[in-house]
């Protein structure tokens, strides 16, 4: 008998302990994730063809066309070399582009001429 109230008494004693602990835990993770949802909705800002389109016919037809992108020996293979060359030939044009513009001209040149996988 006083075993049995004993452990009542523990289990009584433990539960009201535990429960700010569980509390704050719940709190947590609410949290946690609350801030993980809103910094992958800012992350995903897609790219926009149609102003990469733009941005490439005001700044990137000076030194060369667009028969650049399908010549049978062009330089670009993959996805990351056409973000690099875009970046170099951003710095050589003077064009200035934003990160979000550089990637918007990047889709702009995937989409209408290379077709890589990403
Ligand atoms: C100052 C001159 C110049 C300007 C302006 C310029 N480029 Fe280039 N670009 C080059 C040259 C030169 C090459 C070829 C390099 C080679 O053949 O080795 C090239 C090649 C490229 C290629 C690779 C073509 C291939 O072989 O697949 C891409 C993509 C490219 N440019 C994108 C752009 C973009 C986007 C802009 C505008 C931001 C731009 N270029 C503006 C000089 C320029």
């Amino acid at each position: 008998m006083t075993h049995i109230l004993l452990t009542m008494k523990d289990t009584a004693k433990n539960t009201v302990a535990n429960w700010p602990v569980k509390a704050i835990f719940a709190a947590s993770v609410l949290l946690l994730s609350s801030i993980a949802m809103s910094s992958a909705v800012s992350a995903e800002r897609s790219p926009d063809v149609t102003l990469g389109k733009a941005l490439h016919e005001k700044n990137c037809m000076k030194c060369h066309d667009n028969r650049q992108y399908t010549r049978p020996n062009r330089i670009i293979h993959t996805f990351e070399d056409l973000h690099a060359r875009v970046e170099f030939c951003d710095t050589a044009s003077n064009a200035g582009f934003s990160s979000d513009n550089l990637d918007d001209v990047v889709e702009y040149l995937n989409v209408n001429f290379y077709k890589f996988m990403k």
